[in-house]
């Protein structure tokens, strides 16, 4: 294949951007990833012998209240009716999550009303005064109370970040949702659900076009093959949905990244914790969650002797582990900057997606994100023959 397009990256924006590429404009889309499947993150494997979805790289939920992005992942696969909640385990009970009427009830033995539980939390979320909060304990105690932040706040944040929650900057949360209902719905958005046949299915059948070819575990780093960055930029345009500071040599230093280390259990029970995921926030237990896959599906037909469930345990990442989370210090934000400019001086080269533009993105939002940047840059560039910047 003669491509038109190369995309760096066969996640959901390398996906989104090849799929439009090829059919708005007709052209010819070469997508290479260096993993052995597409899909990036969002990749799952039904498990064979139980027939359980597992989400490889951490448990992937569908939402969005963007008109667009639903009617355009619903071209390729359609959407369970399936509701994220989630529980927590703290001091050996179990609450309802995020912190609503019925997380608070439970935790004060107290049978409030919404009005009674929004004087309470207003009371204990006034133990500063009118003192700016300088840290993240601070933060977190003038936003819900002490109480409720010390029992499922500061010991599951500082796990996520393996930092003493003094020690974390206020700015990491701006809001800590606490409901005065009983709604314990995950997600706010007008749509929500899992696609019915699986990620893997919904991603292939994006790159199921004549126009794209997919090339796995091809590496644009490598140079001795065809691809490679040395022998495509400047030649062909380029979509780039990799680590930004990868690209440039980490001229301007490493970008720090989480990661999740994700340990799998096969256990021999029906079911483990009766629901999908529950959070542990205490500092007595080193993992922050556990996900237990069969109840993402509960429409499906699985082994009903058997169960496979994920302990989650965060970190920082090194060079070698798989970048989740932007870290974003004030010294990542600096970097950034000077890859942003590294990145709109680089000719026919266009930067995309969470590792290109190193920002935490939902999948709504790469593929949001995608689409916009097929009609502002892309469309010129094809439809008119304007230059790729
Ligand atoms: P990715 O999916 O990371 O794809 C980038 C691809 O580029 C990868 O496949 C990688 O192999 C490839 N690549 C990198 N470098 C090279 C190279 N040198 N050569 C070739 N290929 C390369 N979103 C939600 O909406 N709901 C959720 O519940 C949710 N949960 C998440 C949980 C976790 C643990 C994580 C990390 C993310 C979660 N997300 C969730 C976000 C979702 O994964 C992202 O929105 C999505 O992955 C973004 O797609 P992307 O294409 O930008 O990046
Ligand atoms: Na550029």
């Amino acid at each position: 294949m003669n491509p038109d397009l190369v995309v760096v990256g066969a996640g959901l924006f390398g996906l989104t951007v090849a799929q439009q590429v090829a059919e708005r404009f007709g052209r010819k889309v070469l997508v290479l990833d260096r993993r052995r499947h597409v899909g990036g993150n969002a990749y799952s494997e039904i498990d064979p012998e139980t027939g359980i979805e597992v989400h490889k790289y951490g448990a992937h939920l569908f939402h969005t209240s963007n008109e667009r992005v639903w009617d355009y992942v619903n071209r390729f696969t359609s959407f369970t009716g399936y509701q994220h909640r989630v529980y927590t385990s703290h001091g050996g009970e179990v609450y309802p999550m995020p912190i609503n009427l019925g997380t608070i009830n439970q935790f004060f033995r107290a049978a409030y009303s919404p009005d009674e539980a929004r004087a309470l939390i207003r009371e204990q979320s006034a133990e500063l005064g009118d003192k700016e909060p300088e840290n993240f304990v601070e933060k977190g105690v003038s936003l819900i109370g002490r109480p409720l932040y010390e029992a499922f706040i500061a010991h599951y944040t500082a796990k996520q970040w393996q930092t003493d929650p003094e020690k974390l900057s206020a700015d990491i949360i701006s809001r800590l949702p606490v409901r005065f209902t009983y709604d314990n719905r995950y997600f706010n958005d007008t749509y929500e659900g899992l696609p019915t046949r699986g990620y893997t299915h919904w991603l292939q059948t994006m790159a199921d076009h004549p126009g794209i070819e997919v090339r796995l575990e091809t590496d644009f780093f490598d140079e001795s093959q065809d691809l490679s960055k040395g022998n495509v930029v400047g030649n062909v345009p380029v979509v780039y949905t990799g680590p930004v500071d990868r690209y440039f040599d980490y001229q301007a230093g490493r970008l720090g990244w989480r990661t999740i280390d994700l340990e799998e259990e096969r256990l021999d029970v029906g079911d483990f914790q009766g629901c999908p995921v529950m959070n542990y926030p205490d500092a007595d237990v080193p993992f922050t969650r556990i996900l237990e896959f069969r109840h993402f599906h509960p429409e499906r037909d699985m082994a009903k002797d058997k169960t496979i469930i994920h302990r989650e345990y965060s970190r920082f990442a090194g060079d070698s582990d798989e970048p989740y989370y932007p870290v974003n210090t004030p010294e990542d934000r600096q970097q950034l900057l000077a890859y942003r400019d590294l990145g709109r001086a680089e000719q026919g080269v266009l930067f995309g997606g969470r590792l290109g533009t190193y920002k935490y993105f939902d999948m709504h939002m790469a593929i949001g994100a995608a689409l916009s940047m097929v009609d502002n840059k892309l469309a010129p560039h094809f439809e008119r023959g304007e230059a790729l910047v």
